[in-house]
């Protein structure tokens, strides 16, 4: 087969992915990223590109005969989920042994089917997982050159306490002061200014018509309209997309060899391609990023790879719940998508959470209110090579949820003793299910900085392979992760292109 060959080629257009694209096409590198899943910029016959999370079709889930929605029923009625065709969808949701994990597939990765949460962490938070990396250099550059990239901005506070889209959180808040915990507001990538011409009726509505998790047509600032739009803006950067890449391997002279699977809306292989390359950057997110190293150290085709590579994997703490509040505290038929509060008690020495105030819009009042908690939990899992069947694997057990949803649990009593309020049972399938802790939004890890790679991403054994994304993050960051993805990438393309790259 013939080898297609460019200086650089990125794995993945999520965060890490998009970051390393931009920043080489700056430095005037040709650069070409393999992305798995679709370029999500046609509308279809309903003359939108995405669908709404009331109406899935095809465009919602990645090769899917049913929806899988995070919400599994209601009144434990199996009413969410929906009958689809299989199809290159915006979300997946991949089942490892006992632990799911909700990643995005298209162009952008997952700032396609986020909640936009834009959200720097505890400086001291990051100085304990990150101890060789120079926070105040972190927070003095890398952060706001993120948060100005990504187009981070914050709801206009007289807004949020005056709109009905917002009714589900300051009712949250309430909850939450009266069992004297403290609640802060959290930035966001949706634009509100867009937000609040949906609310005077002035602009199609898109948080404001309950899209998020299947895509938003319009108001957020995903990354194919941030760093992915300015790298191809360098004029040399090319994206494909539809193309899997299945593995990586080096050449006697250095470079590398990567194999890829270009599929169709089927499904189907329709062709597999080599490629080839100087610099290979992996942005495939945790899973992706994991799975391509842990298969190449263990089949040999990377063989020096560090035994630290597919190590020290978490779920940020993840658990997601509903309370039932009185019939008096309503949260509004009318629900914003874009969270824009948490509950921040991460300074709790004895269990420390961050519960961001998740909405439900359903159309109608419900009386719930839903979280989706970030706990410190310590516990982490290592993926493994089976070669038996040669899938990776992933060592997550129920056993490790548990400790997540034991915090959550003891910071959710406190909210519901001081409001004399209970859980709601009804949400995740089966009937004594609350604590939602057998899937994350936010996996984390399996190839960590200064473990699996340097300091700076570097990975070990292997000059001019670099990873960009979550992978690097040691399975907890107490915030939604995504500010932090991308600064640290921001950090590393400066530092590689300064000291390994000659263009
Ligand atoms: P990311 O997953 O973004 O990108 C990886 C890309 O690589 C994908 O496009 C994938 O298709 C592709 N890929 C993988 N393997 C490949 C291969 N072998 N070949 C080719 N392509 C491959 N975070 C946050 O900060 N605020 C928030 O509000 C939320 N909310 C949220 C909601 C939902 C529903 C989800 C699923 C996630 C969030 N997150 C979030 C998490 C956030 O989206 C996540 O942390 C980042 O997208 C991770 O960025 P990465 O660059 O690591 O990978």
């Amino acid at each position: 087969d013939a080898v297609e060959s460019a200086p650089a080629v990125v794995v993945g257009s999520g965060y890490g992915g998009a970051v390393a694209a931009l920043r080489l096409g700056q430095a005037g590198i040709r650069t070409l990223v393999l992305e798995m899943g679709q370029l999500w910029d046609t509308a279809g016959a309903d003359g939108k590109v995405f669908c709404s999370t009331t109406a899935p079709d095809q465009r919602s889930m990645w090769f899917r005969n049913r929806t899988e929605a995070p919400l599994a029923t209601f009144l434990w009625l199996d009413v969410v989920n929906k009958a689809i065709n299989p199809y290159p969808g915006v979300l997946d949701r991949v089942h490892y042994d006992q632990m799911s994990v909700y990643v995005g597939r298209g162009v952008g990765g997952g700032s396609l089917v986020n909640g936009g949460m834009a959200v720097t962490p505890l400086k001291s938070y990051f100085a304990e997982q990150f101890p060789t990396v120079d926070a105040d250099e972190m927070y003095g550059t890398w952060f706001p050159r993120a948060r100005a990239m990504l187009g981070v901005n914050s709801i206009d506070p007289a807004w949020f306490e005056s709109t009905e889209w917002y009714r589900f959180t300051r009712t949250s808040r309430k909850a939450a002061a009266n069992a004297g915990l403290k609640t802060t507001f959290v930035p966001n990538v949706y634009d509100f200014g867009y937000m609040q011409r949906e609310a005077a009726g002035t602009a199609t509505k898109s948080a404001l018509a309950g899209e998020v998790i299947y895509g938003n047509n319009h108001g957020k600032r995903s990354l194919d309209k941030t760093y992915l739009a300015a790298a191809l803006g360098t004029g040399n950067v090319t994206i494909q997309t539809m193309e899997k890449v299945t593995s990586v391997s080096r050449a006697t002279d250095g470079s590398y060899l990567l194999t890829a699977e270009r599929i169709d809306n089927t499904g189907a292989v329709v062709e597999t391609k080599q490629y080839g390359c100087t610099y290979l950057f992996l942005g495939g997110g945790s899973l992706g990023t994991s799975e391509l190293l842990v298969r190449a150290r263990d089949t040999g085709a990377l063989p020096d790879l560090d035994a630290g590579v597919g190590a020290g994997w978490g779920t940020n703490g993840n658990v997601m719940l509903g309370r039932a509040n009185h019939i008096w505290d309503t949260v509004g038929a009318h629900q914003a998508t874009m969270p824009v509060m948490g509950i921040d008690d991460w300074a709790n020495p004895d269990n420390p959470v961050f519960a961001e105030i998740a909405p439900l819009p359903m159309g109608f009042e419900h009386w719930i209110s839903l979280y989706l908690a970030i706990t410190k939990n310590p516990q982490r899992a290592r993926f493994t090579y089976d070669s038996s069947t040669g899938a990776v694997k992933l060592g997550w057990t129920t056993a490790q949820s548990a400790v997540s949803a034991g915090m959550a649990k003891k910071l959710f009593d406190r909210v519901n003793a001081a409001n004399l309020t209970i859980y709601r049972y009804d949400l995740f399938g089966s009937t004594s299910k609350v604590f939602a802790d057998n899937f994350t939004y936010h996996p984390l890890g399996g190839c960590v900085l200064g473990e699996a790679t340097d300091d700076y991403g570097r990975v070990r054994g292997y000059p001019n392979l670099y990873v960009t994304d979550g992978s690097l993050v040691p399975g907890s960051i107490g915030v939604n992760p995504f500010v932090t993805i991308t600064a640290l990438a921001e950090r590393t393309l400066a530092r590689v292109l300064a000291e390994d790259i000659r263009s």
